[in-house]
């Protein structure tokens, strides 16, 4: 009897390794360096800075603090904001910019106002040319919100002629007056911030918004013809709304004026559902193939010569700071995050690479304290989970979109709400291994980017060149932590970026293993 039982422990032993090796030696990635979607923009390593909570007051910018230099900027996130290889900052909202005179916040009188969305005081002590002290110190490219709630069309006008013109009109010469000799020569300008959404301060329909942003644009290109121009595009996926009608309206509308349009999403995981979570960037992929397919109908036949891309230009896990106490006033949106978080960030990293045909531009909402990578206090700062995949991508994934084939396992998830209040969905066939993959064909460096969501299992993975060899040694960097729930704080970093060992290889194949719920940056380079 002892000697049967312990057969039938040894055989299920047996059984349940064979089923696990199987299982892990399941996946492959195969790689065709031919099968080019497009150029990566560098653009979509963009992020968000917002009169919001401290993530300018308190947050980039502090006069007094030991910490900050001689403009009043934090010397501690000047350094994590350019190591984080950020390229693009977008500024001054977001919600706030809908009640926002930008006159109020330049020159040597400011006016303190009160802030309608986030229910403060805004000294506007910080404006126009603080920001633009802080772009240059990091040196990303600066992107500009127009107020399209209650401002006017010319106020928009006024503020590319006050950034842009280098002498003669008024606002020129005022800038000038207040110490700015050189215009800024500010490309990227979005007209209006979620004027879809009810809870915007001068709330349009999109026939409204559209001819408005419309009349707005002309003005302003008028002023700047070389200035390129973002509209705002759907965020709001509640029950009721009707984000496809207002891309729609909006594209045809504006379709000679903007080189964009702007989507925003925020996911969350309020049920405590990992595996729902962790697939939510493919509803991301999903509104950018609808969307995809709106820009092309409205283009068809038309005399545009350059197509329209899109913007993410918010987004970002949101979902524990979203209430109450939370949603207003100074600490306003100080989300922290964990593991599963920073793989989300991964998953829309990913999905932004294997759409970069038509992503052109994404900003992860926001940069300091308010839902963001760099957390700070008054006596120093902590790099969130969220800021260890971002910096990978956003230093390392330069190059062109290879349209890698993966085969694997996948999971279904349950019917769940991507983000707060929106209509449910249900996502079928979620890999487990989600990867992007970029190539630079000149020189045959090769950055394959995986996630795996398996929250328990490591997947030993076969990556194959269908053209040409890979060449080591591989650098291999992992984000990863002691469990999905792990969190970073100040002098505490349970999840970063670890070196791994290099992995030689020198042939058409190799394999990895990715271990659960982890991020993996392999760089090396594929020869033909
Ligand atoms: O990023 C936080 C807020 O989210 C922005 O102000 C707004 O545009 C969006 O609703």
């Amino acid at each position: 009897m002892m000697w049967r039982l312990y057969l039938l422990a040894k055989l299920s032993v047996m059984l349940s390794f064979c089923c696990f090796s199987l299982y892990a030696q399941q996946a492959k990635i195969k790689i065709d360096p031919d099968r080019v979607i497009d150029q990566v923009d560098p653009l979509i390593y963009g992020s968000f800075v917002e009169h919001l909570g401290r993530c300018i007051y308190g947050g980039i910018y502090e006069p007094g603090s030991p910490l900050a230099d001689e403009d009043g900027l934090r010397q501690d996130v000047l350094q994590a904001v350019r190591e984080l290889g950020v390229t693009i900052l977008r500024y001054p909202g977001g919600n706030f910019v809908s009640n926002y005179h930008w006159l109020d916040g330049v020159g040597p009188e400011r006016k303190p106002r009160l802030d309608l969305a986030w229910h403060v005081l805004e000294p506007n002590t910080f404006g126009t040319n603080e920001f633009m002290k802080f772009i240059r110190k990091v040196g990303a490219e600066p992107y500009f919100t127009v107020n399209m709630g209650t401002g006017t069309i010319e106020e928009a006008q006024w503020w590319v002629e006050y950034t842009n013109v280098k002498e003669g009109p008024y606002y020129a010469e005022l800038r000038k007056q207040h110490g700015f000799p050189e215009p800024y020569g500010i490309t990227f300008w979005s007209l209006g911030n979620e004027m879809d959404g009810f809870w915007q301060l001068g709330h349009l329909n999109a026939e409204d918004y559209a001819k408005k942003a419309r009349e707005a644009a002309k003005l302003m290109k008028a002023t700047d013809p070389s200035i390129r121009l973002i509209a705002a595009g759907s965020s709001d996926f509640r029950p009721g709304a009707d984000p496809q009608h207002w891309n729609r309206v909006v594209l045809e509308e504006l379709k000679d004026y903007v080189d964009y349009i702007a989507l925003h999403m925020y996911v969350g995981n309020p049920d405590d559902n990992y595996y729902n979570f962790v697939a939510t960037p493919l509803e991301m992929e999903r509104r950018t193939q609808i969307v995809k397919g709106l820009i092309q109908q409205v283009l068809w036949g038309s005399r545009r010569d350059r197509p329209i891309y899109i913007a993410w230009d918010e987004y970002n896990v949101w979902y524990r700071a979203r209430a109450g106490e939370a949603l207003r006033g100074r600490r306003a949106l100080e989300e922290r995050y964990n593991l599963e978080d920073a793989l989300v960030i991964a998953g829309f990293l990913n999905g932004f690479i294997r759409n970069a045909d038509v992503v052109k531009m994404a900003n992860l909402a926001q940069l300091v304290n308010v839902i963001a990578p760099i957390f700070t206090n008054e006596q120093g700062m902590f790099k969130q989970t969220i800021y260890y995949p971002f910096q990978l991508f956003a230093r390392n994934a330069h190059g062109v979109a290879l349209d890698a084939f993966v085969d694997g396992p996948t999971y279904d998830t349950e019917e769940f709400f991507v983000g707060l209040g929106e209509r449910t969905t249900k996502l079928e066939n979620v890999p487990y291994l989600d990867v992007s993959v970029v190539y630079d064909p000149e020189s045959g460096r090769i950055v394959i980017n995986v996630v795996n969501r398996h929250r328990d299992q490591t997947l030993t993975t076969e990556l194959v060149a269908q053209e040409g060899r890979f060449q080591g040694p591989f650098e291999v960097y992992e984000v990863n932590g002691p469990d999905i729930k792990a969190e970073n704080d100040f002098g505490v970093e349970r999840v970063k970026t670890v070196r791994k060992p290099d992995v030689q290889v020198s042939s058409a194949r190799f394999t990895y293993a990715f271990p659960p719920h982890s991020f993996t940056q392999l760089i090396g380079r594929l020869v033909r």
